[in-house]
C-alpha cells in the first residue's frame, strides 16, 4: 500500500520510517527509529528530490508510482550522497531512463564511485545560484559543503519558499504519521534526538553549518524539509536557534554534567556524593551518566548540551579507563569546545588517569580545566569529605 502525505499542493511527501534498524549508520542506537524522507514537486516538469535508505526500497517505489500516476519523473535532484538517501538512484536511473539527474561535479563523481553509473548523456550540473524551472515552481541550488559530506547541496524553492535541507534540520526517531514538527510535542518527544543526531552526525562542521546559516538567513523560507525527521513548517526561529548554538558550540544550559566511569563503584559513589553536594549548593538539573552504561553518542549531545563538564574515570593500564577515553576521542574529533570541565581520577596504586584527561581537554578548543583535581585511592572515605566539598565550591563558583 502506498503511504505518501502532502506537504503542500505540489508536493509530496514520499519517504518511508524504519523501525527494524538497530544501528544507524551501523554505530547510533536508535530505538525511536529513523525516518528517510523523499519528496516529490509535480509540475509541468515533475522532480523527484533524493531517494531513500535501501531497507525502505519498497515503499519508497511504491510511493513514487503512486504519486507520479501516468506521469514520466523528469528529475532526480540529489541534494545528498550518502547512501541512507541515494541507495535507489541506480534503480531510478533503471526504471526513468528519461529522467534527468541534477546534482553539483562532486554528487556525479560520487554516483560513479558508488554505482559505476554513467550518467554523462542525462546529468544536469548545477553549481551555487544555479536555478531549475519546473513550471510554476522555480529551483535554486545552495552548496552546502560538509552538512554533512562535501557534495551535500541544498535546493530552494523560490515560489513556496522551501528549503530541501539535505541532512541539515533532521533527527533521529520515526515519523509516526505525524509529518510535521508542528504536529508533535517536539521538545519534549524530539529535541533530544535532533541534538543527539546533529552533534553525532554534522558536530565536527559547526564552521561549515555557520555558512550555510548565513546564506539560509539571507533568503525567506516558509517551510524546512529534512532528509530525516519532522518538516518545519511553524516557529523556524526554534530549531535554528537550537542549530545557532550547536554550531557555534555554545551550551544550551548551564549546567553540570557528571560522567563517570567505575570499576567497582567506589568512583561512581563519589560522582554522586558530588552531585549531592552541588545540589545542596543550589545547582539544578544536573546531569549524571555512567560512561560505561550510556552510548557515546548520548554523552555527545549531552555534552553540546550542558556548560559544565565534571569527568570521574579510574586508571587502568596506566591510561584513561576505556569508555572514558573513547568519550573523550569523540569529544574532540566532533570539535567540542568552550566547556569549563573538573576531574576526578581513581587509582589503587598509580593514579595517572587525570592527569591524562586534562592533557586530552587541553587538546581541545577554548576548555578550562579547573585547577583542582580530586584524586581517589581506591575509594573515598568520610575523612577526605572536606576536600569532596571544596571541589563541589570550586565548580560552583566556575559557575558565577
Ligand atoms: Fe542522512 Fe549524511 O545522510
Amino acid at each position: 500500500m502506498y503511504s505518501v502525505r502532502n506537504v503542500s499542493e505540489d508536493l509530496f511527501w514520499i519517504g518511508a520510517d524504519d523501525r527494524r534498524l538497530a544501528l544507524f549508520e551501523n554505530i547510533f542506537p536508535i530505538p525511536r527509529g529513523v525516518s528517510y524522507n523523499a519528496y516529490v514537486m509535480m509540475d509541468e516538469k515533475t522532480a523527484l528530490l533524493d531517494t531513500a535508505d535501501y531497507s525502505v526500497g519498497r515503499q519508497f517505489f511504491e510511493n513514487l508510482k503512486h504519486v507520479l500516476g501516468d506521469r514520466n519523473l523528469d528529475y532526480v535532484i540529489v541534494n545528498h550522497m550518502e547512501p541512507d538517501h541515494c541507495a535507489l538512484l541506480a534503480d531510478i536511473a533503471r526504471d526513468y531512463p528519461d529522467a534527468v539527474f541534477v546534482g553539483n561535479a562532486k554528487t556525479f563523481q560520487m554516483i560513479s564511485q558508488f554505482y559505476q553509473l554513467d550518467l554523462s548523456d542525462r546529468n544536469l550540473v548545477v553549481k551555487e545560484g544555479d536555478t531549475l524551472t519546473l513550471g510554476k515552481h522555480t529551483l535554486t541550488f545552495v552548496m552546502a559543503p560538509m552538512v554533512h559530506w562535501p557534495e551535500a547541496m541544498m535546493t530552494y524553492d523560490v515560489t513556496d519558499k522551501t528549503l530541501f535541507a539535505a541532512d541539515a534540520f533532521g533527527s533521529f526517531g520515526a515519523l509516526n504519521g505525524n509529518l510535521f514538527a508542528d504536529d508533535v510535542n517536539f521538545d519534549r518527544d524530539w529535541l533530544d534526538d535532533a541534538r543527539r543526531y546533529y552533534t553525532n552526525i554534522v558536530g565536527k562542521y559547526g564552521t561549515q553549518v555557520q555558512a550555510v546559516l548565513k546564506k539560509a538567513s539571507g533568503i525567506e523560507i516558509s517551510t524546512i524539509c529534512p532528509l530525516h525527521g519532522p518538516i518545519w513548517r511553524e516557529n523556524l526561529g526554534y530549531i535554528l536557534d537550537k542549530y545557532m548554538k550547536w554550531s557555534t558550540y555554545t551550551p544550551e544550559d548551564k549546567n553540570v554534567m557528571i560522567a563517570y566511569a567505575s570499576m567497582y563503584g567506589d568512583t561512581e559513589n563519589a560522582a554522586c556524593a558530588l552531585a549531592n553536594l552541588l545540589a545542596e549548593r543550589g545547582l539544578k538539573n544536573i546531569s549524571v551518566y555512567d560512561v560505561s552504561n550510556t552510548h557515546v553518542s548520548t554523552l555527545i549531545a549531552e555534552t553540546f548540551r550542558c556548560s559544565h563538564i565534571v569527568l570521574a574515570a579510574p586508571t587502568y593500564n596506566a591510561g584513561i579507563y576505556p569508555v572514558m577515553e573513547n568519550y573523550l576521542t569523540d569529544m574532540k574529533a566532533l570539535n567540542l569546545q568552550g566547556r569549563t570541565v573538573a576531574i576526578m581520577d581513581n587509582g589503587t596504586w598509580a593514579a595517572s588517569a587525570g592527569k591524562q584527561m586534562a592533557a586530552r581537554i587541553e587538546e581541545m578548543k577554548n576548555m578550562t580545566v579547573l585547577p583542582t583535581m580530586l584524586s581517589i585511592k581506591s575509594a573515598l572515605h568520610g575523612d577526605r569529605a572536606d576536600e569532596l566539598e571544596a571541589f563541589a565550591d570550586m565548580i560552583v563558583e566556575s559557575m558565577k
